[in-house]
């Protein structure tokens, strides 16, 4: 991923939009599936797929096998508790207290935007909902830092400055990245960085800006599957992206359902 930023023009920037809010539809369909003891991340999945399907999409994720995977055998990603990302949709069970991050990938038209959000189910520990919180406002300061002139450094050191200012973790392996015309493109996005440095930001570029946030140490572990990135200490984490447009003052978020 050293090759440049690609700068994408105002048509492609609405195409990656249109697929962005077909991204948001099934996010807000998920989440309004969460029942307490009754769902299961199977029936997230299948609410996301009937949407994005209605509105004429696919999924970025499904059957994309990035070297030494398996192809990925869903539509989204759900992840309870301390699976931090990467959790294949299945028969567990949410119960009151868990928090799910689900991630959703949309082609549409070619374009692609893909975003993901944590949800509480039923009532949470005030420790879980402030790792919740701390980290929607880290993702929030990572796009502040997205306008052309900055660098993809300033993206990562607001986003760490902000988490560990509450006491909480980044995780530092798994990075946000370009997004458009693939689901994966340059730059990488670290969710640590120095300020001024890394790859220079220029109006056109777009990108998918997403936080993993955990309460504890830094370590992570993979699980059996190949894809499912857990917690080594099993506590929860959270995790928030957004697809955004680079501009000249300002990022311009295109996973937002506007
Ligand atoms: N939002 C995640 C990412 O950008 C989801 C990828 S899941 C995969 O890496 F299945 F497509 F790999
Ligand atoms: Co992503």
């Amino acid at each position: 991923m050293g090759s440049p930023i690609l700068l994408k023009r105002a048509d492609e920037i609405e195409k990656i939009h249109n697929a962005g809010r077909i991204v948001r539809a099934a996010l807000d369909a998920m989440r309004d599936s969460i029942v307490p003891g009754v769902s299961t991340t199977a029936d997230l999945e299948r609410v996301a797929a009937a949407t994005i399907t209605a509105a004429g999409g696919t999924s970025a994720f499904l059957g994309y096998a990035p070297p030494g995977h398996p192809p990925y055998p869903a539509w989204t990603c759900i992840s309870v508790n301390e699976e931090i990302i990467h959790g294949i949709p299945g028969r567990r069970k949410l119960e009151a207290g868990d928090v799910v991050s689900c991630d959703v990938g949309v082609r549409k038209d070619g374009y692609f935007a893909d975003s993901a959000w944590t949800y509480p189910v039923g009532g949470i520990s005030r420790e879980i909902e402030k790792l919740l919180r701390v980290a929607e406002e880290a993702l929030y300061q990572g796009i502040e830092q997205a306008r052309a002139g900055n660098r993809v450094g300033d993206i990562g050191h607001a986003i760490e400055r902000h988490v560990r200012r509450h006491g909480f973790s980044v995780v530092r392996e798994m990075v946000g990245h370009g997004v458009g015309r693939q689901l994966h493109e340059p730059p990488q996005i670290p969710n640590h960085g120095s300020p001024g440095r890394g790859p220079l930001l220029q109006e056109g570029a777009t990108l998918a800006i997403e936080p993993m946030v955990m309460m504890g140490g830094h370590r992570i572990e993979c699980l059996a599957d190949q894809w499912t990135i857990v917690t080594g200490d099993g506590r929860a984490s959270a995790h928030y992206e957004h697809t955004v447009a680079v501009t000249a003052n300002s990022a311009r978020i295109l996973t937002q359902g506007d």
